[in-house]
Order: C-alpha cells, then structure tokens, then sequence
C-alpha cells in the first residue's frame, strides 16, 4: 500500500466538503451562520469521514455576489465572526484530522475595495494600475459574457475615473490586472498571510481569467501567465509542503491539462472535471453511461500527485455550457423542464435529488459512482443528507439555503424568527421536517448512513484513490464497469444507469482457481469461476463495489 504517499500526498484520497459559512449554523440568533456555529457542528464532518474542508469566500463583502466580491482580502467579515474564531476553527478541524481550505478569489475585487475606489478616484491613484482600463471598449466586449442575464458588457464605464474597466463578472467585480507585477505581489502576499494563520491551501477562483491578460494594454511585454501561476505554486509548497491549489478550470480536456503544467505537476495541484460533471447528467438522462464513457476515456491523466477534483453538484448552476444544444436540451427536459429551474440558458439551478425524482436508489448510485470513479470527491454541504433546492431564492442562491439539521423550526439552523432567515430554508418533501441531520444519522438506510459507507470504503481502498483505472466492455449497456487496480489489489465496481435488473458477465483474470469477489458495500461474497470470469446481476439504478479476494489475501471486507 502507498501508505507514505497516502499521508504526503493527501489530496489523492481526500474527501472535500465545500460550504459557506452563513448557511451552516446560527449561534447568536440573528439568522445568519458563523464561524462558531461551524466549529460547533464540526463533529458532523469528522462523523461523515471528511478530510477536507473547503470554505466559500469569508472575507468582508458588500454581497452582490454572495461574498466572491471582497473588500478586503486580509479580513474575515464581522457579521460571520474573527480571525480568532478562524483560527479556533481550523485548529478544532486539524483535531480531527481535518485540513482547512478557502476560497482564494483574485480574478477581481468588490468594487467597494479601499483600491478600487482610490483607482477610479484618479488616474494619478497608485491603485489605478491595479485595474483594466481603457477609453473605449474594445469591438468584442460582449463576448463571453459570464452572467448575460444581468451584464451586457464586459466593460463598464465609470463616471469617476472618466474611463472604462474590465469586469469578467458583474458590473460590482473589476478585475485586478495581474499583467502589473504589483498585484501579483500582493496576491502572493494574501497567500502567505492565511497560510500563516492555518490554511492548508486554497480553491483558486476563475483561473483561467486570472490568468487573462487580454485587457493589458501592452501585451506583448507580459511574462507567461502560466509562470505566474508556477510561482504561486512554487511559493505555497515553499512556505507550506502540504499545501494544494484546487482550480476552478472550467476548459475543455485539453486546455485544462495545461494548468497541472508540467509532468511533475507544477501548477494547480488539483482541477475540477467540468466535463466529466457535464457527460455524467447527460448519461444519467439517458439511462446510458456512454458519454461518461467516451469523457472518461477522453479526460488526460494528471500528473502522478496531482488530480482531478470530482463533484456531482456545486454552489453554482449545475453547467452544462459543454454540451451541445440538444444534448443541453436532452438534460433540461429530464431534470430541469420548467423554465425557473433553469439559470441563462445554460444549466440548472437545482440540487440532485429532486432531479432525480427523489429516487433513493438513484441517487445513492450517482454517489457510488462519485466515490468509485477515479479524482477526489467533492461535496456540497447538505449532499450527505440530500437536500434540494428553494426556487423561489434568486439565480444560483436557490442552492445555498440554510442547512437542515432538525425536523424543528429553521431545521434547527437558528434560533432567529423564521422571517428574519437572511435566506429562507427549502420548502415541501425536502424541507427540513422530511430531510434532516438529526433523522438520517440514526436510520442505517439512509443517504447521510450510504455516504458515511461510501466515505469509509473509499478511504480504505487505495486502488481507487491512487490505482489504474480500465473500463469495462459489459453485455448490459445501462451498466457502467469499471476497475482500478493499484498494488495487487483490484476492485471492480458496477453501476446501473437504468431502472431495469441487469445481469452482466465480468473477467477478473484468465483461467484462475479459488478467486472472490466481496462486495464492499453489502458484504455479499461471489465465486469466481475457474474461466476467471463470474456473472453478476445489477439491480435497476443498483451499485455494488467488488474486491477481489485471491486465495491468501488478507482484506478486511
Ligand atoms: C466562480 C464562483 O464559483 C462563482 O460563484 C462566482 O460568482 C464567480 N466565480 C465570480 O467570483
């Protein structure tokens, strides 16, 4: 077993749980979470098996983009606590094994930042550099508009400054110019300083637009923005060896790969699979795992430490902007038809359970594939329990409701009267007197008890962390097989995308004597035949993850 690498390399067989603070849990009462209230529930994580805890932006914040707009990168907003109660956090979560991350977002500022308004009070301002500016908006400033339903520009005029700036977001997010060496100073800097106070690494906001020089003036005389981000890596892991950057890359196969950078992996230690994300809720539409198929085969293999970051659903639209128009059709008449569930045409704002027509067996399948596919698993709080969405919150915040905890008043997030919630909790079958922490934890059938399994087998299973991964050919198309080996261990997992039984035949080896198979999930042992192949039946949308058992070994299953 790769036991050094396993502890060295610890984001190969992480588990990550991404949330924000002020939908997590309310400890003074005025309907907003804090950084107490987390350290509070941080036994919830530790119970779930998390080993990563990624933090959505806690920075001061004017909100207009529910805190990816910061006004200061050195603070922690006052509403959701203090540095002190930050630094009690991370050291309550390193207790239990927990390693902190957050959100690093330096694509842009709040427009709001003491730097943004000295930039556009004067052209003589030292911050006026920091920004992009131009007296005209180029011929294409409409092009790759990020948020079209609110913004019709990528360039915004500004009354003070007398000139246009670049906003990749919206209108409120001017993006800093890292073409000017000062600003790249000073986001090495801001990586330092939460370093220093316990950060094990960062999610590293809009990479590629960070890296964009496109609005910088004088071009031709910029450095290569990938050695920018080489630097960021080389001065994280000097300061800190353990330390990872998790990139927001959302790129086609290709193009991503470059932001591992080289064959060591000298960039990004880690990159989200956009793609994969995508091609699974195509294939889970059409009851047919091909597209993950052709992703999978297609999708580049990281450098040896570096991988890939895999989620089923994040804070933002569930993206389907790699699709093509009738596949991103195919995905909206199955899980999003009616027209508020959907977010600018280009993906949904809802959570997986609903989509999936709150199928338990469904949806424990896509978590099993989750923890059984090749990458790191990603969670979004509240998945463990399986919430859904409140549609009647605007845009993307319609994800972002309050954790459920209790079947009590709020879910047991806040004591505060239900209407002074600054966001309101999910209503109907997967409001909180259905779907709460409290229920799941102690029903062994459950989704919070499947994810718990699913936490624990993976994190006993090297093969799947750190083995080669093969697809396998199965007579059922519905079934996905698929199997990682890594040091003599071989684990061989199938699942159903389909609602119908069925049987598939599967080769371990050639001819072999006295081989099992045990499945990690049930208990349940096969015999292999002497062929080396045995038979296995598949329930509709079942799951099973099947270790070999050599005569001699000695697995714990
Ligand atoms: C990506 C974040 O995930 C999203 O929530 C945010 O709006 C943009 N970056 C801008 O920071």
């Amino acid at each position: 077993m790769r036991l050094t690498e396993t502890a060295d390399v610890w984001w190969k067989n992480a588990v990550v749980y991404c949330l924000d603070i002020e939908t997590f849990f309310d400890t003074d009462g005025d309907g907003r979470g804090d950084i107490r209230g987390l350290s509070q529930r941080i036994d919830h994580l530790a119970e779930l098996g998390v080993t990563c805890l990624w933090l959505m932006p806690f920075y001061p914040t004017p909100d207009r983009d529910d805190g990816y707009d910061i006004t200061d990168f050195y603070g922690v907003d006052s509403r959701l606590g203090t540095h002190g109660h930050l630094v009690e956090l991370i050291t309550l979560a390193q207790d239990r094994g927990i390693r902190v991350i957050a959100d690093l977002v330096v694509n842009h500022t709040s427009d709001q930042h003491p730097w943004f308004q000295s930039a556009r009070a004067s052209r003589e301002s030292p911050y006026r550099d920091w920004y992009v500016w131009r007296d005209e908006p180029p011929a294409d400033a409409a092009e790759g508009i990020v948020f079209p339903d609110q913004e019709t520009s990528l360039w915004q005029y500004d009354e003070q400054a007398g000139q246009y700036y670049l906003h990749q977001f919206y209108k409120q997010q001017p993006d800093l110019d890292i073409a000017n060496p000062q600003v790249r100073e000073e986001i090495i800097r801001i990586i330092g300083f939460w370093l220093q106070l316990g950060l094990s690494g960062f999610r590293v906001d809009a990479v590629p637009f960070l890296l964009d020089t496109k609005g910088a003036q004088d071009a031709g005389a910029l450095p290569d923005p990938h050695d920018y981000l080489r630097d960021l890596r080389a001065f994280l892991n000097r300061r800190n060896g353990h330390a990872l950057l998790l990139g927001e890359v959302n790129l086609p196969y290709q193009d991503t790969r470059k932001f591992f950078g080289d064959e060591d992996g000298d960039e990004l230690t880690m990159c989200f699979d956009f793609i994969g994300m995508q091609k699974l809720y195509l294939s889970l539409a059409r009851s047919d795992p091909a597209e993950l198929v052709k992703a999978l085969n297609e999708r580049p293999v990281p450098p040896e430490e570096a991988q890939w970051g895999t989620f089923v659903r994040n804070h933002d639209e569930l993206t389907l902007d790699k699709l093509t128009e009738q596949e991103k059709q195919e995905v909206f008449d199955a899980f999003g038809p009616d027209q508020d569930m959907q977010l600018y045409g280009r993906g949904l704002r809802r959570r997986l359970p609903p989509m999936l027509g709150n199928d338990p067996a469904r949806i424990k399948m896509v978590y099993s594939l989750l923890f059984s596919l090749p990458g790191t698993p990603v969670l979004f709080y509240g998945e463990e329990i399986g919430m859904g969405e409140n549609l009647s919150v605007d845009g993307r915040n319609a994800v972002r409701t309050p954790m459920q905890w209790t079947s009590g008043v709020n879910g047991g997030f806040s004591a505060a009267d239900p209407d002074n919630l600054f966001r309101p909790m999910v209503e109907g079958e997967l409001s909180p007197e259905y779907v709460n922490v409290a229920d799941q934890r102690r029903d062994p059938d459950s989704l919070f008890s499947w994810i718990k399994l699913l936490v624990q087998r993976y994190r006993e299973s090297p093969e799947l962390s750190w083995g080669t991964c093969t697809i396998l050919a199965t007579e059922a198309p519905s079934v996905f097989a698929h199997r990682s080996d890594c040091e003599g261990g071989t684990v061989i997992a199938l699942h159903n995308f389909a609602d119908e039984p069925a049987e598939v035949t599967i080769a371990v080896a050639g001819a072999a004597a006295g081989l099992r198979v045990a499945d990690l999930l049930s208990g349940a042992v096969t015999e292999v035949g002497t062929d080396g192949t045995f038979r296995h039946r598949v329930e509709g949308y079942g799951c099973c993850w099947l270790r070999v058992l050599r005569p001699g070994d000695r697995y714990l299953v």
